[in-house]
């Protein structure tokens, strides 16, 4: 059995079997071309019942990895994307009206997790993990994510949104209107999240807008530029996007509190910065190879952009 699918307990297959996308078994287009009732996703009728969904369209972003999004809509504000409905299907019909709608829900498919864990820390967590279904986290074992996103207008099958928290290439398997009158529960309780906000017991908790603002000290963007160039990994861009979205220590964003200060990790580079009130300023960046690491492997080409680095801004001596 993987080792991921024995973290989900009582249940381990759930995931292996509902959760990869690669594995749901495909059902025939649909012939028909007339509005009418159509052949819906089913439910075997075994022991262990298992549903089956098909992506009604795509989420086409610019946001390709999880540290580029918002954790939710409303930390996303203004932030476009298209949702591209698949042709074929009479979904040109499916949404006539719905451009009536300010607030539209997408019912999505975290298609980029590897697994589900029991227990998560929700970015906002001060007071640890909680369980998976009292967050809103995309580890779950049925990957999927609601969000109310800005309907801008509806152009044949392709939806034009803003506020998006998803990545590019999120399969959306349903969108429904969002209905204040019976959605909107503004004096609802905040759960755990009740705990986290220090603005008195009505406030809401804050939401991590606006963004904090990030600023390059001249090494760090000399540095960043140089290895956009040689790495070819628009590092600045990862940096600024990461980091005005909350500079938080939290393992999932690869953000870290050392004994020289705060760190951020983007693939194999170490980033150091400081953050005062709501402002970030980016210190310098690193190699995140060990001296030891860099001696070895002479022939491989990701450690000689690491040595050229090193070569040009060199680690002090250890004293
Ligand atoms: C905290 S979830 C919330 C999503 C949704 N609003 C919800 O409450 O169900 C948002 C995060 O999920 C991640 N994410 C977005 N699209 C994803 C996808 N297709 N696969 C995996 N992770 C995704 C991003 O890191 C994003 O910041």
């Amino acid at each position: 059995m993987p080792a991921r699918a024995k973290r989900g307990g009582g249940a381990p297959l759930l995931y292996e079997e509902a959760g990869d996308l690669e594995s749901i078994p495909a059902r025939r287009p649909c012939a028909k071309s007339r509005v009418g009732i159509v052949k819906a996703g089913s439910i075997d009728s075994d022991q262990s019942p298992r549903l089956r969904l098909e992506p009604i369209g795509y989420v086409r972003a610019a946001a390709a990895t999880k540290v580029q999004v918002a954790r939710q809509p409303r930390a996303a504000q203004g932030v476009t994307a298209r949702i591209e409905l698949l042709p074929g299907r009479n979904f040109e019909h499916a949404l006539e009206d719905l451009a009536s709608w300010e607030l539209v829900w997408v019912v999505f498919w975290f298609h980029r997790n590897p697994g589900w864990r029991p227990k998560v820390l929700p970015p906002r967590s001060t007071t640890g993990r909680k369980g998976v279904f009292a967050t809103r986290s995309p580890h779950r074992p049925n990957p999927i994510g609601i969000s109310v996103v800005r309907l801008e207008r509806v152009d044949g099958l392709v939806l034009r949104i803003r506020d998006s928290d998803m990545l590019d290439g999120t399969p959306v398997l349903d969108l429904k209107p969002y209905v204040p009158y019976t959605d909107a529960h503004p004096a609802a309780g905040n759960g755990w999240l009740a705990e986290e906000t220090t603005s008195g017991a009505d406030a809401q908790p804050d939401d991590p807008v606006p963004a904090f603002t990030v600023r390059f000290e001249p090494l760090a963007l000399a540095q960043a530029e140089w290895i956009q160039a040689h790495a070819g990994l628009p590092i600045g861009e990862r940096i600024r996007a990461t980091l005005a979205l909350g500079p938080a220590p939290h393992p999932y964003r690869r953000i870290r509190r050392g004994a020289d200060g705060m760190r951020l990790a983007v693939k194999e580079w170490r980033v150091r910065f400081t953050v005062l009130d709501r402002q970030v300023r980016v210190i310098q960046l690193d190699s995140g190879f060990r001296a030891s690491q860099l001696a070895a492997g002479t022939g491989d080409k990701t450690l000689q952009v690491h040595r050229d680095f090193l070569a040009q801004w060199p680690r002090p001596p250890v004293t």
